[in-house]
């Protein structure tokens, strides 16, 4: 997943300015998965009376979206919180709830904790939002931490907080059943499910008919998504591949993304059905975490290193102009310069074009946590993650460099941050170009040669076709 833990996504929008109805402020931090679960948590509220603000100091209620993954992703939200406490202490009436999953891990602790938060809801509980704030308004506390086996949300209508009007994240599935042995995921968001394909298909249908150019199909594992109904006498099954077609022919100048994928369930199917489809871009983030054998066992991640590399050329060869992404986990229990060593050399076997790189941390409950010592001292951890981080800069570099001379089809996403006469966009495979924006506009597709690259961004022109 084009996971960025340690951002927040604080969502610029003013949806309504109507001055009678409560105002709902929403952080979010963690994954994709937790942006778009805010959108939906925004669509609950909107249709039950309130209005969202993009500014805190106006807000009579705070909503923040909230990640376990890593234990600096807690911290950093429980200094959040305690801003927030400092908002109520010049506005008592203001309420404050968590979401997400901090509020599954935490429900204790967060509602025992400086009295700050009032509200307390985890993922699969966002439809009893409007209920659990009249409690709270009423001097309540409001919780419900309840996982469902059940909910997608897929009758709602997530309300795009962060618009830019050109992409948009669908979420496909929920939960997860994977159980790597350092993740907090399984416990915190529940068993998987798959949603109902035909809800996806209308809003990606949706989103096309209000100008968006892009989704991003979203879930833990995608490539696990499956969907079975009966059709008269026979059992029809959605596979992964195939709802990656209906989302593709719902429009050819539509572009289609997804994240993450699992190495063990990244079928030839699924890659043969990217290359036949135009609009399905030319990129895969494959988490790969480690590439150490005896590592990978123990992170229960059931490939192995050789699995993993097969699923690589399978990838070069079926689809040659595609981009790989990664996360790892450096010093994970036991690991070994000799497994550090294996990580190193995959990398470089791979080239990968982009990373997401950690350090492991431990995470209570999880079954690394309960059988395996964190033994690997944090100086080391420190170490290895550096020099993962320094071989990926130089791969990074490489991969942008490979690009300069040739022409991509980009969408031009908005402006460029730092000129107001350049516009940036993303080729297929996910590289982020800038370039001058002579007479064109946000959401149409152009050509761009590449000319030079920075080891961010490319730097291209647009050309004719
Ligand atoms: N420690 C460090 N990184 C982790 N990830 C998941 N759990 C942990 C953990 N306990 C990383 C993995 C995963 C990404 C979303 O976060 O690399 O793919
Ligand atoms: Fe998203 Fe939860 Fe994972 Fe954080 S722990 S990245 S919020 S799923």
């Amino acid at each position: 997943m084009d996971f960025n833990a340690e951002d927040a996504n604080i969502f610029e929008s003013a949806l309504s300015d109507d001055s009678s109805r409560s105002r709902v402020y929403i952080e979010t931090y963690g994954c994709q998965m937790n942006v778009n679960d805010s959108e939906v948590v925004a669509s609950i509220l909107i249709a039950s009376g309130y209005a969202i603000t993009s500014n805190l100091n106006d807000a009579d209620v705070i909503l923040i979206n909230t990640c376990s993954i890593r234990e600096n992703a807690e911290t950093r939200v429980f200094g959040r919180i305690d801003l927030f406490g400092q908002v109520k202490k010049s506005k008592p009436s203001v309420l404050v709830g968590v979401l997400g999953c901090m509020a599954e891990r935490l429900k204790d602790q967060l509602l025992e904790g400086k009295k700050v938060v009032d509200l307390v809801v985890g993922p699969d509980a966002y439809r009893e939002l409007p209920v659990l704030l009249r409690a709270a308004e009423n001097g309540q506390k409001g919780i419900n931490v309840l996982l469902s086996r059940e909910e997608t949300y897929a009758d709602i209508s997530p309300v795009r907080l962060d618009k830019n009007g050109v992409s948009a994240f669908v979420s496909i599935m929920r939960g997860c059943n994977n159980m790597c042995s350092y993740c907090v995921v399984p416990y915190t968001r529940g068993a998987e499910r798959s949603r109902d394909p035909h809800t996806i298909v209308g809003e990606v249908q949706e989103l096309v008919n209000s100008g968006y150019r892009e989704v991003t199909l979203l879930g833990q594992n995608v490539n696990s998504y499956h969907w079975e109904e009966q059709k008269g006498l026979v059992k029809h099954k959605i596979s992964f591949s195939d709802l990656l077609e209906m989302v593709a022919l719902v429009d050819p100048r539509l572009r289609v993304r997804f994240s993450t994928s699992h190495p063990k369930d990244l079928t030839n199917e699924v890659l043969y059905t990217m290359a036949m489809y135009e609009n399905i871009c030319n990129h895969i983030h494959l988490p790969v975490q480690s590439g150490s054998t005896r590592i990978l066992h123990l992170m229960n991640r059931r490939y192995t290193r050789e699995d993993y590399l097969d699923r690589i050329d399978a990838i070069r060869s079926i689809i040659p102009d595609c981009s790989i992404s990664t996360d790892i986990i450096t010093g994970f229990c036991t690991e070994t310069e000799l497994d550090h060593d294996m990580t190193l050399s995959l990398m470089r076997e791979v080239g990968f074009d982009f990373a997401y790189m950690f350090k492991y941390s431990e995470r209570p409950n999880t079954k690394a946590a309960r059988q395996l010592a964190d033994d690997v001292p944090e100086d080391v951890k420190t170490r290895r993650l550096t020099e993962i981080i320094e071989l990926q800069g130089k791969l990074s570099e490489q991969s942008k460099k490979n690009d300069v001379g040739k022409r991509f089809e980009v969408l031009i996403e908005g402006e460029s941050k730092k000129s107001k006469d350049e516009f940036f966009g993303r080729t297929s495979q996910n590289k982020v170009v800038v370039f001058p924006k002579e007479n064109h506009k946000i959401g149409e597709f152009v050509f761009v040669e590449v000319t030079d690259c920075t080891p961010a961004t490319l730097i291209g022109h647009i050309v004719e076709e």
